[in-house]
């Protein structure tokens, strides 16, 4: 890693959780002063070459591109895999726009990764204000960097791939947090479920029709008046009773948590707040005070370390009727109008419309309107205002906010994962959120906020899904069906095919759109559904080492085709496919009417989970009927599925290694409690299985084995698909007996005959 810093940074990272203590890389770098800047090494080849000017705002960097670079990254924004040619502003906003000229988007993650076959490098500009990133508009072959101060703090990552750019990153920012096993099932949500009876009906449900379900969530109804930490008398008398309810069917409870404390005298969350001096004031001292949902609002200041404990308390001591999981919303923070310039708007358009200057009236409306939603964006870098507001930093020292705005969410998230830290020790946290700055892989997962029941929304979730692993950032999803407007069968279908591989699998529906729970539309359809839903929890114990894979490294849960296939220039800008693992390959089904899709099958050979069948790399036209998510598994791949339970807790009992194997394919197969963070002192369970072709014999080994955990399951199925070569499957010399199923060999054996085979 090379750290190059110009100027002199005034704050200190929130980003960074442990910077190497030497940053100027190594051995491996070279930087070269020319005439312009510098051009800058990594193990003998050269990156780029560097300028450093500034601009009206500050700092300007740029560096040069070459014609077959790709950039990714980027955190999230609304835009196709290969974020090159285009431009984008980082300033988190609740963006309502979810359209190519909605720029910004609600998270601000400035760290790009630069690719092309042989070559990869990574570039994070630690920079919490406002930021400009041209990758190739202004000029084609050089990326532009804007910071809005006089200084710039980058980081510049190399390596052999790009695992290895990843793993740099995220040892800088943090690892990815490693969520308690429910979280990685299914969640169910809806704007709002608005009683406890209706939220009781809609977790019976799912476990009436055997569709199995993790967590209901609580939208902002939940609440009284939208005062956080509070609940509705009327519609929720017992809280603690419900949540007991639900955790009686195994159902978690997740509820919505918005930034913003109404200002309400005799309000406990607010008197406590004035009390501790927790909020954020205007550059005049009064409290700074904007409009969100329960009207006129103050906002805690998650700066310094006495708002962060503020946050906390009154957190956990919400969580304690027994809340499993929080979702942090309007964190940006959103704010829908601020008082005094909405005051004066009204009364300038009024005074020009009793002069009858309609037109007037209306630029005015038009232009102070969108200044007014400060924070919620309306078009293309429009609406970025400043929230005039003034944070303390612990030693007293006064801090704009436009400075740190990006990272205002990531201070909430670690104030509210410390809440969780108070209210149960010891065990997994899970926190959602919609506002974000680098580094929040390490305390949340993040969801794209408010789409549409779109099919174009759909698609374009696979490259906002698959950006943000590459920054970082693997626990991500999109709201499945679409937030807004009313779902179709067909979308809801598809939707969820695609859904059961997103890392974070919710469905959610806004406030006046059509209901969307899996079974709304009767059958066919609501079968369809749950067979989806079915499919993840089959996939969990694939899935779920692929979480612990992402703590360890940052290795993404998703991935695009070319992280496996660097060597592949067309797997560079495939978007409508991904990778989940390094082994199973997703061609979802996208637009309405479609029962066949193109897929690409990069350089190796795939099986086709569904048909059996091999098939050569390169393009193919595959099925996809409705009930059917086109799959297929890699050779010298493998994929480890159980039998769906109803949550995600449940022991396996059986694991299935399904394995294609062309020389040699290895499995891993993990498990842990689920819940405490006991796995990091040892206690999990591990064993890396491999399956070699020898002639006509599958030699099975155990080649790694951890066994600091009993797993859930005792007993390994190990199915050699696409293997007509199988006569005997060996175990230490021994053979096995094998049954043949379809076109699969099978052989059967528990879990601690495979273990032993290792020791012994
Ligand atoms: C915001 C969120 C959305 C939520 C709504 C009401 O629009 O993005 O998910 O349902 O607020 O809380």
């Amino acid at each position: 890693m090379l750290k190059i810093v110009v100027g002199s940074p005034r704050l200190r990272s929130f980003a960074v959780v442990s910077e190497p203590p030497c940053c100027t890389g190594g051995d491996a770098w070279r930087v070269v002063e020319d005439r312009d800047g510098v051009e800058v090494y990594w193990s003998g080849r050269k990156l780029f070459s560097m300028r450093i000017a500034t601009w009206e705002r500050g700092v300007e960097i740029a560096h040069t591109l070459e014609g077959d670079e790709h950039v990714y990254g980027l955190g999230e924004k609304y835009a196709h895999l290969d974020r090159r040619f285009k431009r984008f502003h980082f300033w988190n906003v609740d963006q309502t726009v979810h359209l190519p000229s909605g720029d910004p988007m609600y998270k601000s993650i400035p760290f790009y990764i630069v690719a092309k076959p042989g070559k990869v490098y990574g570039v994070f500009v630690d920079y919490p204000g406002y930021l400009y990133i041209d990758t190739g508009v202004e000029h084609l072959d050089r990326i532009v960097i804007r910071v809005g101060a006089g200084y710039a703090v980058l980081y510049v990552f190399s390596g052999e791939n790009l695992y290895e750019i990843l793993d740099a990153y995220t040892r800088l920012t943090g690892r990815p947090f490693m969520p308690p096993k429910w979280a990685v099932g299914y969640h169910q949500s809806r704007y709002s479920y608005a009683s406890q009876d209706e939220v009781l009906r809609v977790a019976e449900e799912f476990r009436r029709r055997r569709i199995p379900c993790d967590a209901i969530w609580l939208d902002i109804d939940y609440m009284d008046g939208y005062r956080l930490f509070t609940w509705s008398r009327d519609r929720f008398p017992d809280p603690r009773g419900m949540i007991e309810k639900l955790h009686s069917m195994n159902m978690r409870v997740v509820t919505i948590v918005d930034v913003g404390i109404k200002e309400e005298k005799g309000y406990h969350a607010y008197d406590r707040g004035v009390e501790l001096n927790a909020f954020l004031r205007t550059p005049d001292g009064e409290l700074f005070r904007g409009g969100v949902w329960p009207g006129l609002c103050v906002f805690p200041d998650f700066l310094r370390s006495s708002g962060r404990r503020y946050w906390a308390q009154r957190l956990a001591e919400f969580m304690g009727v027994g809340v499993d999981g929080i979702w942090l919303d309007m964190n940006e923070p959103a704010i829908f109008y601020m008082e005094k310039p909405f005051r004066s708007m009204v009364a300038e358009v009024s005074k020009r419309l009793i002069e009858n200057d309609v037109e007037g009236a209306g630029n005015h409306y038009f232009w102070r309107a969108r200044h007014l939603i400060g924070t919620t964006s309306v078009g293309k870098g429009i609406g970025m205002v400043d929230i005039p507001a003034v944070h303390l930093d612990d030693d007293g020292g006064e801090v704009r906010h436009s400075e740190i705005h990006n990272a205002y969410p990531l201070l909430e998230n670690e104030a509210t994962k410390m809440g969780f830290e108070i209210a149960r020790p010891g065990r997994r946290w899970f926190i959602l959120t919609r506002s974000a700055y680098a580094g929040i892989q390490r305390l949340a997962a993040v969801w794209t906020g408010d789409n549409q029941s779109d099919w174009g929304h759909m698609a374009i979730s696979i490259p906002m899904l698959l950006n943000l692993g590459l920054s970082g950032v693997p626990f991500a999803g999109a709201d499945v069906g679409g937030f807004g407007d009313d779902v179709d069968p067909e979308m809801l279908v598809r939707w969820t095919q695609l859904g059961a591989f997103y890392p974070f699998f919710r469905n959610h529906s806004s406030k006046g759109t059509r209901r969307q729970e899996p079974w709304v539309f009767g059958e066919p359809w609501s079968s369809y559904v749950a067979e989806a839903i079915r499919l993840r929890y089959r996939l969990l114990p694939y899935i779920y080492s692929m979480f612990i894979e992402a703590h360890r490294s940052g290795k993404p849960v998703i991935r695009p085709l070319f992280a496996e296939f660097p060597q592949d220039e067309q797997s560079y800008v495939v978007e409508d496919e991904f990778l989940v693992g390094p082994s199973l390959l997703v061609a979802p089904v996208l637009t309405p009417g479609a029962r066949a899709r193109a897929v690409y099958l990069p350089q190796v050979r795939w099986l086709d989970l569904w048909s059996g069948e091999v098939l050569e790399p390169g393009w193919r036209l595959v099925e996809a009927p409705i009930d059917r998510v086109p799959l297929f598994l890699r050779e010298d791949g493998a994929v480890v599925t159980t039998e769906p339970r109803s949550s995600a807790t449940e022991p396996w009992g059986t694991v299935t290694i399904d394995v294609f194997v062309g020389r040699k394919a290895c499995a891993v197969l993990y498990d842990d409690d689920g819940e405490t963070a006991d796995f990091e002192k040892g206690r999990f369970f591990e064993a890396k299985v491999c399956i070699e072709r020898r002639g006509g014999d599958a030699v099975i080994r155990v080649e790694e084995l951890h066994m600091g955990y009993e797993p859930g399951f005792s007993k390994v199925r190990i199915r050699l698909l696409g293997s007509p070569w199988v006569e005997r499957v060996l175990l230490e010399g021994e053979e096995l007996r094998v049954y043949r199923s379809g076109k699969a060999v099978v052989a059967e054996l528990g879990i601690g005959r495979l273990t032993a085979s290792q020791q012994g």
